[in-house]
């Protein structure tokens, strides 16, 4: 086997990566990005690995979501603020109910590249590119617009800069103080429906007052005021990875700088491809997302790859099989999962296989299908005794109307009224919060049942 180095990705085959027409100014920004700070510190990797090590025991619980793609036009402070809002929202609801940490990860500062399922797109007759994400190409459909342009990576990687210098702040700035977070949830529930969510929501409420008087308050206690966030992406465009990776001098090991977690996605796993390799020699936690097509042979194989030491928290598997195939799919690599004696954390992406074509035309995402998605994962784990150590989402703190269904149930008409994902649909705030509630219903019903069983 050839020695690992940054670049040896490029001695494999890579797929899902564009072909720079200017191989020039692909150089000239690669040699300047190389320069640029990294945008995580290695501690802090190695910190959220802790953290999904703890998922993978059941002693903590993943909480990853944002954008499916994030965007250039899109980009604002606003933005950024609604979705660390609503997800700060969601992990009060879920260590409400699994009694455990939350770790909060985003799929935010660098989820910019996409995979896409054809590498053309025709409309009306015009054949063009596909659009592969704002760091890549336009989505605008012109044959300009499709022609991958390496400049977009020092922009994408401005951007996420400053995105996660917004997200430092909010995390320590007095923002993410544990009452005024629950005050915003408290809004949610006002919905007429939402009469369980209410009675949770009070809960919490009555726990944060009975702590007050306790004298543990944001004074106090400097954890209910601050929070740790992380960062996260798919590592699919491997010459901005490349170029943020640098040794880390403290452990002498590789850090991809680019966020704290990356992940390889389901079309980009092959066992032998650019991706996998690049992957396997940085120290961050990997995610690998794992949908209906991968064999417990792929498996196998990637775990040994992706995770020689069989280090608690360094692999994540994401599975994205779609609500009605869990049962098939999950308990066969469950098994192979054991039987290599793997540490891993299971987390359940119930969106990526849930995408449909709504009657009105949108690509959408049943609120209904998501759910069932992740009450098949529950229960798996729970006939298998092994661990759900977390949920990852494609949402925003935005009222779009990109998913149907939820309490203010949008439907395949309202799609029309404010679809703006530059790729997936996404849940909205509200749809985002009431699945919170709902995955924390499982979590607590899974606590009692272990209750239980221990009783007895
Ligand atoms: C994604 O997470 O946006 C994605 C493309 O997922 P997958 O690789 O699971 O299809
Ligand atoms: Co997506």
């Amino acid at each position: 086997m050839s020695e690992w180095s940054k670049s040896s990705w490029r001695a494999k085959p890579r797929i899902q990566m564009p072909d720079y027409p200017d191989q020039e100014a692909l150089k000239a920004v690669e040699e300047q990005l190389s320069r640029f700070p990294l945008l995580v510190f290695a501690g802090e990797a190695r910190r959220l690995k802790k953290h999904l090590g703890a998922a993978g025991r059941g002693e903590a619980f993943l909480l990853q979501g944002g954008d499916c793609a994030e965007s250039f036009e899109q980009f604002s402070s606003d933005a950024i603020r609604d979705t660390f809002k609503v997800m700060l929202q969601m992990a009060i609801v879920l260590t409400h109910g699994a009694k455990v940490p939350v770790v909060k990860v985003g799929r935010m500062a660098g989820q910019f590249a996409k995979p896409r399922s054809a590498p053309t797109e025709t409309v009306d007759g015009v054949e063009l590119p596909s659009y592969r994400g704002d760091i890549i190409n336009e989505l605008d459909f012109t044959s300009n617009a499709r022609i991958p342009d390496p400049s977009k990576m020092m922009r994408a990687y401005t951007q996420a800069a400053a995105t996660l210098n917004l997200l430092r702040a909010f995390s320590t700035g007095g923002y993410a103080d544990v009452h005024q977070v629950h005050a915003w949830t408290l809004g949610f529930t006002e919905s007429e429906k939402a009469e369980r969510y209410r009675e949770i929501a009070t809960r919490i409420s009555d726990t944060l007052d009975f702590m007050s008087a306790a004298g543990v308050n944001a004074d106090t206690a400097h954890t209910l005021q601050t929070v740790e966030f992380y960062t996260s992406h798919e590592s699919l465009l491997l010459e901005y990875e490349e170029a943020l990776t640098r040794v880390d001098s403290t452990t002498g090991k590789w850090l991809a700088g680019s966020g704290h977690m990356i992940w390889i996605g389901d079309r980009t796993r092959q066992p032998d491809g650019a991706h996998v390799e690049f992957a396997s020699g940085v120290q961050n936690p990997i995610g690998l997302k794992a949908g209906p097509t991968m064999t417990s042979e792929d498996l196998k194989v990637l775990m040994a790859k992706l995770n020689p030491d069989n280090e608690e928290g360094r692999l994540t598997l994401i599975a994205r099989f779609g609500a009605g195939s869990v049962g098939e799919h999950l308990p066969r690599l469950i098994k192979t999962v054991r039987e290599e004696g793997a540490n891993v954390t299971w987390v359940c992406d119930p969106m990526h296989g849930n995408t449909i074509k709504s009657s009105s035309g949108y690509k959408t995402r049943p609120f209904e299908s998501v759910l069932r998605e992740v009450r098949e994962f529950f229960g798996v784990h729970s006939a298998e005794g092994t661990v759900p150590g977390g949920v990852h989402f494609e949402m925003t703190g935005q009222d779009v109307t990109e998913c149907t269904g939820g309490v203010r149930a949008v439907s395949d008409e309202d799609l029309s009224d404010r679809y703006h994902t530059a790729c997936d649909p996404r849940l909205n705030a509200s749809q985002s919060l009431e699945l919170a509630f709902l995955v924390a219903e499982e979590l607590s019903d899974r606590r009692a049942a272990h209750k239980d069983k221990i009783a007895g």
